[in-house]
């Protein structure tokens, strides 16, 4: 890596942010990492443990859901913030510590958000059995009713657990109105559901009202209240007097702007806000107190996990059937990996993907599935820019290296029933080149793509931009002045060092 370049790239800023364009898993944990090195504070801001944010360091691969991904550089004095609009699980966090705590990483200096909302069991409990009616392929992390709560004014918040009495009586106040949907649980299935490691093994089942208040007051203000009393903060305060003390601050997004509960892709989405409007606000920032955003950008094809309209999918349904299957990484390992010279120039596009899921290791950090893919959408990145702004990072161009021709797709066919959309009459047939966030729109768009050669090499050794192949410096050139961004940083491997500056 560059390092004038990357001193340059950061010069004279003092707030940066690492945000998703896409569907998540874009490599944000690692662009984190590498930033930590210049940031004092790294925050948290939305999002909850449904996160994997994956960091490579000498080879060691981290993943974190909840603790911000600088968290290894706690050691070198920076302090790692978890943020007010966090979906904040108590349990994942002192597991986290517990993991960090085993491999040697002593935490110092980690702060959280006295008001984050709090995740409670039944949040866990009721995405577990409502995804099964639902079908969006959620983490199962509480993260939907969650936020759901929060919005309807029934959220418990961090700062509750450290008063007994305050918690039980909000926590009994709101489990009389739970208790209409618990009841429509069937007693043996919420017991299964509740035995899971992340409802703390059954510690909170109850025979008779199916969850036991009792369980949860005295782990809740117990045993986490005793663990994480010392890191609470209030983040506004602390973020004031950070900037007044010329403190570098770093924001880290989670999931991604096609998630979106403002901007993604409806009922498909997750429940918060994972734009860079919504980063600011849950780090206790404006938008405009934000000097600079790496809007990361997986290319030149994309992930997405879970269901939900993905027009440029390799192999469309069928990918989508498929991942939704649970296959493992090992599973298709098994049956694929001796054939990845085959697939990577098969004419069917599914084999495509499963040759670019094998390449590029696309297995969910936090739910092990096999992540959909497809080739870059540049229809959906001129959505996401007008929303995060026009500075890109490119990640994972180094897991196309050996493909003979690369496609980006610049326009969508609608080819679905008469609809009206924002002031247009849609018909079958029409071609259009913005993005319909309405999922029953999407579902009828097909990609139209325009073609580029591959560049047939190795490039995760490369450590300037003017050392990649031109075949690789042609498509960014395209899509720079298509999607009206610019292009400042291409990510080639996961190790920090495998970073290149454009600028
Ligand atoms: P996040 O959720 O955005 O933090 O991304 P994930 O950690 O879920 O997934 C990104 C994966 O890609 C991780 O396994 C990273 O180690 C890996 N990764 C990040 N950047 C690159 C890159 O440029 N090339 C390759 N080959 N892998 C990368
Ligand atoms: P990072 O930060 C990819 C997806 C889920 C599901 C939908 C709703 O690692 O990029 P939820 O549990 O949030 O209610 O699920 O959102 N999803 C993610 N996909 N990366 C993530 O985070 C995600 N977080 C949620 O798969 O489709
Ligand atoms: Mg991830």
């Amino acid at each position: 890596m560059d390092k004038k370049a990357f001193n340059k790239l950061l010069s004279g800023k003092k707030c940066v942010a690492v945000v998703c364009n896409q569907w998540g898993d874009t490599g944000k944990g690692k662009f984190v990492d590498l930033l930590s090195s210049w940031a004092d504070i790294i925050i948290r801001g939305t999002g909850g443990a449904n996160a994997g944010h994956t960091i490579v360091v000498n080879g060691q691969e981290f993943i974190f859901h909840l603790i911000p991904s600088g968290i290894l550089h706690d050691t070198d004095g920076k302090v790692n913030v978890l943020g007010r609009s966090v979906a904040f699980d108590p349990r994942v966090v002192i597991e986290e510590l517990d993991v960090l705590a085993d491999n040697n990483v002593k935490v110092n200096n980690l702060k959280i958000s006295h008001q984050a909302p709090l995740m409670l069991p039944w949040h866990i409990m009721i995405d577990r059995i409502g995804d099964k009616k639902q079908k969006i392929g959620t983490t199962g992390r509480g993260i939907g009713p969650l936020y759901s709560d929060f919005t309807a004014r029934h959220s418990l918040f961090v700062n509750d657990i450290f008063n007994r009495d305050v918690f039980r009586e909000k926590l009994v106040k709101f489990f009389e109105d739970k208790k209409r949907i618990l009841s429509t649980i069937d007693k043996g299935v919420a017991k299964e559901v509740l035995n899971h490691p992340h409802l703390c093994n059954g510690a909170f089942f109850d025979e008779k009202d199916i969850l036991n208040i009792d369980a949860i007051v005295d782990k809740y203000t117990g045993e986490f209240a005793d663990r994480l009393k010392s890191y609470i903060i209030d983040l506004r305060e602390y973020v004031d007097q950070a900037l007044q003390d010329n403190k570098n601050i770093l924001l880290e997004g989670a999931q991604g702007t096609l998630l979106s509960i403002d901007y993604g892709t409806t009922k498909y989405q997750t429940s918060s806000d994972c734009t860079i409007a919504g980063l600011a606000k849950g780090s206790g920032l404006k938008e405009q107190q934000v000097d600079y955003v790496f809007g990361i950008t997986k290319a030149f094809y994309m992930t997405r996990v879970g269901n939900g309209p993905f027009p440029a999918e390799f192999g469309g349904s069928q990918s989508e059937e498929y991942c939704a299957k649970g296959i493992t990484k090992d599973e298709e390992k098994d049956k694929y990996a001796s054939q990845i010279d085959k697939l990577m120039e098969s004419d069917d596009d599914f084999e495509i993907g499963v040759a670019v899921r094998l390449l590029g290791g696309e297995y969910g950090a936090t739910t092990g599935r096999t992540r959909r893919n497809g080739w870059l959408d540049l229809v959906a990145l001129k959505h996401a820019v007008k929303i995060n702004g026009h500075n890109l990072s490119l990640t994972k161009v180094d897991v196309l290296d050996k493909f003979k021709q690369i496609k980006l797709c610049t326009h969508y066919k609608y080819t679905g029933p008469d609809i009206f959309y924002a002031g247009k009459n849609l018909k079958t047939g029409d071609t259009i080149d913005f993005f319909p966030r309405f999922s029953e729109i999407l579902y009828h768009c097909q990609p139209i793509y325009k073609e580029f050669p591959g560049w047939q090499q190795d490039i995760t050794k490369i450590e300037n931009y003017k050392d990649l192949p031109k075949a690789i410096k042609d498509v960014v050139d395209f899509m720079e002045e298509y999607v009206g961004a610019q292009v400042d940083v291409i990510s080639v491997g996961p190790d920090r060092e495998q970073t290149i500056f454009k600028i």
